[in-house]
């Protein structure tokens, strides 16, 4: 016998053919969806799988160009979506790109903000500007974004999905850019606040947390673990983050909320001690010299 829950799906006629992202005719809004040159291209990227996925996507960029970039690659692959301009770290430029983008959906079920960047200094030697920056980029344009976005969402009635690009910095230290780490904790935070208040509408909120996604990472050979000393397995890649952030957004998340998806190739989970196979024998023979270990 099947536990309960499989017996159920093999009823409902789950287990057979293709999985559903459940974002067939849905719509998308991608808040920061074009890419600056030479950095990681989160926004295509996200673009390009949720349209994958059968989502239209409103592609919101304060920069045109860049947001009739996207929707041209997205229209190129085969996918439906539309530019809209603003710069969301201004409330009132919010409420009307999503107005916008909604009256072009044929719903409004799904938001990444992908917006964020960091700068760096000593704590001892940040200005306001950078830290209030860091803050309004990072931060306060996320919440801006998941109220406009989730009051439209309680209204339309049919539920919805939240994402928030954090960072692993909003988890671990991040030395030399201390307000981006303060800030993408703050997202973390966000999404679990959302998630308590706007469940009771069906409406999820969840981050992800990419870990160092540098360019070149897309170079790393298939099939090739654990190549530098920072990711136990390999670096993650643009499309690692843009998964994430599909899976989030489809019904296979669909009762995951408040959560933050950490994808960095196993980099935070890396031990504290420095215990190394080398040491291993000396451990077993009593000759193990902690001192060695902690260097
Ligand atoms: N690359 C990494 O290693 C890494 C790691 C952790 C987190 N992240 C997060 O990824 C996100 C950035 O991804 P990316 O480097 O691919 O993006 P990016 O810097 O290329 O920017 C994406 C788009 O956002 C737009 N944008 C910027 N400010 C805006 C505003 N005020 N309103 C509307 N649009 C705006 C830009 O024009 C651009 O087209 C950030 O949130 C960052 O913190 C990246």
């Amino acid at each position: 016998m099947f536990p309960k829950d499989v017996s159920i799906l093999q009823i409902n006629g789950w287990g057979y053919g293709m999985i559903s992202f459940g974002l067939e005719g849905k719509g998308a809004l991608v808040a920061g969806a074009g890419s600056v040159p030479g950095r990681a291209g989160h926004g295509p990227a996200t673009c390009l799988r949720l349209a994958a996925a059968g989502a239209t996507v409103a592609c919101v960029d304060i920069d045109e160009g860049r947001a009739a970039e996207v929707v041209a690659v997205v229209e190129r692959s085969g996918g439906r979506a539309f530019p809209v301009v603003a710069d969301l770290t201004d409330r009132t430029q919010v409420e009307r790109a999503v107005t916008e983008a909604a009256s072009q959906l044929p719903s409004l079920d799904a938001c990444v903000d992908i917006v964020g960047g960091a700068r760096w200094d000593r704590v001892g030697d940040f200005s306001t500007e950078d830290w209030e920056w860091t803050l309004r980029n990072n931060l306060t344009q996320v919440f801006y974004v998941f109220q406009t976005v989730g009051r439209h969402m309680m209204e339309q009635g049919t539920g919805g999905s939240l994402v928030a690009l954090a960072s692993v910095d909003g988890i671990a230290a991040a030395a030399l850019h201390a307000p981006y780490g303060a800030a993408k904790a703050g997202v973390i935070s966000l999404v679990k606040t959302f998630s308590q208040e706007l469940g009771r509408y069906g409406i999820r909120a969840n981050a992800v947390a990419p870990g160092n996604v540098g360019t070149g990472n897309e170079d790393w050979p298939e099939g090739t673990w654990a190549a530098d000393t920072i990711n136990p397995l390999a670096p993650p890649r643009t499309r690692d983050i843009a998964n994430a952030a599909l899976f989030l957004c489809s019904s296979l998340a669909e009762r995951i909320s408040g959560q933050t998806l950490v994808v960095d190739g196993g980099a935070s989970t890396r031990e504290l001690w420095g215990m190394t196979e080398d040491l291993l024998p000396q451990w077993r023979t009593g000759l193990y010299d902690r001192s060695k270990v902690s260097e």
